[in-house]
């Protein structure tokens, strides 16, 4: 079986090709490199002992489209593609809107004429906007995003969802990711940000191998455990298998939607301490104001996935912060030489 995996460089991209692989399935990837490289795939060959075929360009290009789905059967879509930087969404609006919505457009009309109609799509915990209860089930409210990448998000589960209503043929799967972090046990890849990071984890890293001066904590007074933000991380490598498990699982057609995370909250201090476990020294920490358009708390209620999917994440805090650690230590440019 074939899987056209469209941002299959990109971080969890490159993560789910490896699991793929190693499951026995054919991958295809399309990828523009615009938040990535081609070393990456390189290095999930080195892993896998396995290749990718592998095609350099944008999603909105159809012909281009087009002519991967001609070279290829293709039985599964899983579609990665497209930015998701929430402070950038709000500069660029317009760009963002293009790439997330647009790519995907383009990347339906070419399923559609070449009759593929499987779809497993990258969708994310923004969609809940504030949350309205804890855990969050698939059941709560989507909507009230607050920034153009999250709202890109809804728009496409709702672009997706009226794609299965006029044809029921089709199978979509929406995969809402809660915070993925943490890197392949073998080093060789992991989440390689351009310039300062802007999400917590990659950020300690930096602190911890000493390229930036210490962790600011944005915001001590939310009704948590210790005032600090509480976010449900999970490993990428379980959220990797989340994907091959939707592939596997899911046989008739239907739109199907599930929350991928781990179901346990941890605030901003305890993964500071994890990673000073990890990585074996203090990190200087400073207290700042609160981000704004951050929200207190935010964790999964992930049994649907359990129960239908026979998925659930296995890997805990330490292997995350570890196997960041890990990567961060061979790779202190990242996947630059
Ligand atoms: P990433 O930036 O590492 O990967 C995305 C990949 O898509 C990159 O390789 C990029 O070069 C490629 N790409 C972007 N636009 C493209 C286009 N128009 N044509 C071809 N390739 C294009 O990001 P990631 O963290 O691996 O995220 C993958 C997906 O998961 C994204 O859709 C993201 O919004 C979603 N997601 C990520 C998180 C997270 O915290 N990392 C959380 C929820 C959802
Ligand atoms: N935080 C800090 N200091 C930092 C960075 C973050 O204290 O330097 C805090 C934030 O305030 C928040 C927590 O760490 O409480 C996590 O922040 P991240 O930026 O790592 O992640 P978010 O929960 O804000 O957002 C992430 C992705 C979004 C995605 C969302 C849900 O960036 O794209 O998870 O999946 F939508």
């Amino acid at each position: 079986m074939n899987i056209l995996v469209t941002g299959g460089a990109g971080y969890i991209g490159s993560h789910t090709c490896v699991e793929l692989l190693e499951k026995g399935y054919g991958v295809v990837v399309v990828d523009n490199f615009c938040n990535s490289s081609a070393e990456s795939l390189k290095r999930v060959e080195k892993i896998t002992g396995k290749s990718t075929a592998l095609y350099e360009g944008d999603i909105r290009d159809g012909a281009l489209l087009d002519r991967i789905f001609t070279e290829h059967k293709i039985d599964w879509v899983i579609h990665f593609a497209g930015l998701k930087a929430v402070g950038e969404s709000c500069a660029k609006p317009v760009e963002y809107y293009d790439n997330n919505l647009n790519g995907t457009l383009v990347l339906l009309q070419a399923m559609r004429k070449h009759g593929c109609k499987k779809i497993v799509f990258s969708s994310s915990a923004t969609v809940y906007g504030t949350p309205e209860k804890l855990p969050l089930d698939e059941l709560c409210a989507t909507g009230g995003t607050t920034n153009p990448y999250g709202t890109s998000k809804y728009f496409q589960e709702i672009m997706l969802t009226d794609v299965y209503k006029a044809d029921d043929e089709w199978t979509v799967v929406l995969l809402r990711y809660f915070n993925p972090v943490g890197a392949h046990e073998s080093g060789l890849i992991g989440e390689d940000p351009k310039g300062i990071p802007n999400n917590l984890t990659p950020y300690i890293a930096k602190v911890a191998i000493g390229e930036l001066k210490e962790v600011g904590v944005f915001g001590n007074d939310y009704p948590t455990h210790d005032g600090t933000g509480v976010r449900d991380y999970i490993h990428v490598v379980d959220l990797a298998k989340g994907h091959v498990a939707a592939i596997d699982r899911i046989a008739k057609s239907g739109v199907y939607t599930y929350n991928l995370g781990t179901g346990i909250g941890y605030s901003v201090l305890d993964v500071i301490h994890a990673f000073e476990k990890a990585c074996g020294h203090a990190l200087p920490v400073s207290i700042k104001p609160r981000r704004a358009g951050d929200i207190a708390a935010c964790y999964a209620d992930a049994s649907k996935a359990k129960n239908e999917l026979g998925w659930e994440a296995k890997l805990g805090i330490d292997d995350m912060c570890g196997s960041l650690w890990n990567w961060q230590t061979r790779n202190p440019n990242g996947y630059k030489k």
